[in-house]
């Protein structure tokens, strides 16, 4: 983390996860104990349905609500779909784009998750970009150079000056779900890198203001020694973020002075 640059962002990605009643019992639990967390900005990420009640549910203890798809198009015949403009009317302020569990089921590409970052930004939603190798992409030795092109693809066409709105989380697809996560070292180094990037499109001032998450099995352990790394700016954390106890410790370590 780097708090005098860029903010720290802690994300749950709840995925396919919590009824309405559950997500009421989880606001309820996580009432009594978050406070008001200064240091960093905490997300939820929940299904579209569960969208408004969230809104209306979380405000009191700051907790901002994130979709976690959106359609690129603004209107229109597409059966099933939802539009950044829809979820920002119900008061959402961050979209995840391009997860892999969508570009691997849902036939979501590099230049899908482009429309959709111009989408979110162009309705006034902030989009937290996913991009992360496979375990045989990491085994060739390519992950650099996939990362950077799915970065530079992600943001083809998006001004520096629109880049404030942008986050990027790395998400090693090996690390999704498994257990297994990256080590510190090794999510470092790519958050490292997706700066390089973005300074050689931007230049050093965006680069260094732009929030760049990790997420792949980071949890309650794992996550002090994650944060720690001065190009990790927060976490984008799936099963971890279900349960109270696990996902408050991640906002108490991100949330040291
Ligand atoms: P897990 O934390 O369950 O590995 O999921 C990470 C993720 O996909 C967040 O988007």
């Amino acid at each position: 983390m780097n708090r005098r640059y860029r903010k720290t962002i802690i994300a749950g990605n709840w995925k396919m996860n919590k009824t309405l009643s559950e997500t009421r019992a989880f606001a309820e639990e996580i009432k009594a104990v978050i406070g008001k967390p200064k240091w960093c900005e905490v997300v939820l990420c929940v299904p579209f349905v569960n969208i408004p009640a969230a809104v209306r549910m979380f405000k009191e203890c700051r907790i901002a609500i994130g979709a976690e798809n959106c359609h690129y198009e603004s209107a229109g015949a597409y059966t099933g779909e939802v539009t950044a403009e829809m979820l920002k009317e119900v008061g959402v302020k961050y979209v995840i784009i391009g997860h892999s569990e969508r570009r691997q089921y849902y036939n979501e590409t590099d230049s899908t998750v482009n429309k959709k970052v111009h989408a979110a930004i162009e309705a006034g939603l902030y989009p937290i970009v996913c991009v992360g190798e496979s375990l045989e992409q990491r085994e060739l030795g390519v992950t650099m150079e996939l990362i950077t092109y799915q970065v530079k693809a992600a943001l083809s066409g998006v001004s520096a000056d629109k880049m404030r709105h942008v986050v990027i989380a790395y998400e090693p697809i090996w690390a999704i779900g498994t257990g297994k996560t990256a080590t510190a070292e090794q999510a470092a180094e790519v958050c490292e890198a997706i700066r390089a990037v973005i300074r050689k499109l931007y230049g050093a001032r965006v680069a260094r203001a732009v929030t760049i998450q990790y997420g792949g099995s980071m949890n309650a352990k794992n996550a002090a020694e994650l944060l720690a790394q001065p190009d990790i700016d927060g976490g984008l954390i799936g099963g971890a973020s279900l349960k109270v106890p696990d996902f408050m410790q991640i906002i108490e370590s991100a949330n040291q002075e």
